[in-house]
């Protein structure tokens, strides 16, 4: 089952360079299982041929209001009442400027006025042009209609200038259209994610860490952020890209991640503790380069905080989800995790089982709750996982 299975999405494709970048954002909408069909306007099949969308998505392209309908008896309408989303990527101020006022003068803002479906747009221009009050006014006359505005990401820009108006990336895009058709069973809830490991400090260049890659809590995150909720993400050290619209803290050590965690404890609704925690940090941190002079030499560590059991004894009314990384007697070790810190659930994975734990793309858990009950789940994506622990926090949620 592809996330997009059924849906139907209408692409509308105006004269910007970033029209090439539409032709990913097509193919990998086709791929989650939409129903893609794209109309251009004749600046757009400037930039790119009819001919490479039609072969990305199946389906013929519609450029010309008059040039007989391709698909359907009047197109316009058809394709109006065909979409159940329609994305118009990139969105040039020329053409915010026409869907704002409400002209009609080609097939695609013909389209904009007749259908009743949703719409997403991802302006992409030259700065000024964005910064341009009537841009500017003219966006803000689309959102207040309901149109969903992607916020254009700042880089190099095909006019040689380094600014903001650059189109989103493709998989940013295909990630607020998967979020669009998501069940939001995470409408107003706000969640907190920590993710990564905490790295402390032995001297200015060496620290301890350890193997976590974020990817589970990355994940987690994304998977929250989808089904509605409000996502802060406190990261330790990762090596994965954190997910579009998330507030992301960074942190270093377990005492920073403690600071942020409690900062945002009293206003959410459940944590998921993914991040591996390092249990000690350094005594004492030297200031300078630890020289290489003595054959060897001992580090004295001290305990940190356990944060989990930390919130577990304050909690008030949030739901706390723990995870238990164990190498030996996983559920025993799990289920005294679960009640010493007083969570909701725990997630115990076995990290030394092949496709399990860190770094890899897949995990292999049990799910144990509070009242005793237990889920075993085969090996899955990290991100499929993320979609289970997402559901099981709404379910104890509502
Ligand atoms: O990041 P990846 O590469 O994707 O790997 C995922 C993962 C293996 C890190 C993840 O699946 C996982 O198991 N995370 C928890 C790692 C861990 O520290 O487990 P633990 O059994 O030592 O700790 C139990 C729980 O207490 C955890 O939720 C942990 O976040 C929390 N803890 C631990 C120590 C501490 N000082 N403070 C804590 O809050």
């Amino acid at each position: 089952m592809n996330e997009l299975d059924g849906k139907n999405i209408l692409i509308g494709v105006t004269g910007g360079i970033a029209a090439y970048k539409v032709v990913e954002v097509a193919s990998r909408l086709k791929k989650l299982g939409a129903n893609v069909r794209v109309i251009m306007t004749k600046a757009a099949a400037e930039f790119v041929a009819p001919r490479t969308f039609q072969e990305t998505t199946g389906n013929a392209v519609s450029v010309e209001m008059f040039a007989g309908a391709v698909n359907f008896h009047v197109e316009h309408i058809a394709l109006a009442n065909f979409a159940d989303v329609v994305l118009i990527a990139p969105a040039t101020a020329n053409f915010l400027a026409k869907a704002a006022h409400g002209i009609a003068d080609d097939l695609l803002t013909t389209v904009v006025l007749a259908t009743t479906a949703p719409m997403i747009v991802a302006p992409s221009m030259n700065t000024h042009m964005l910064e341009h009050p009537a841009t500017q006014k003219n966006l803000e006359i689309l959102a207040s209609r309901g149109v969903q505005i992607l916020d254009a990401a700042t880089g190099w820009l095909a006019c040689g200038i380094n600014g903001k108006g650059r189109l989103p990336e493709p998989e940013d895009i295909c990630a607020e259209i998967v979020k669009f058709f998501a069940p939001k069973i995470l409408r107003g809830k706000k969640i907190l994610v920590t993710a990564g490991g905490t790295m402390e400090p032995i001297d200015p260049v060496r620290f301890i860490c350890n193997r976590s890659s974020g990817k589970m809590g990355y994940e987690t995150a994304r998977a929250a952020q989808i089904s509605g909720a409000e996502v802060v993400l406190i990261s330790a050290n990762v090596s994965v890209a954190p997910p579009p619209n998330v507030r992301l803290v960074k942190v270093e050590t377990a005492l920073e991640m403690r600071d942020a965690v409690l900062a945002e404890y009293d206003s959410v609704d459940a944590v998921v503790m993914s991040a591996a925690v390092s249990d000690y940090r350094v005594k004492n941190v030297a200031a300078q380069k630890i020289k290489k002079d003595a054959e060897s030499f001992t580090l004295e560590l001290v305990k940190n905080p356990d944060i989990l059991r930390e919130l577990g004894a304050r909690k008030t009314n949030q739901l706390l989800v723990g995870f238990a990384a164990e190498t030996q007697n996983l559920i025993e070790y799990a289920r005294a995790k679960l009640t010493e810190k007083n969570l909701d659930f725990i997630v115990a994975n076995n990290v030394a089982q092949e496709g399990a734990g860190f770094a890899v793309d897949t995990n292999i858990v049990t799910l144990i709750h509070r009242d005793g009950a237990v889920e075993n789940f085969p090996k899955m994506s990290k991100a499929a996982l993320a979609e289970i622990i997402v559901q099981r926090v709404a379910e104890k949620l509502h």
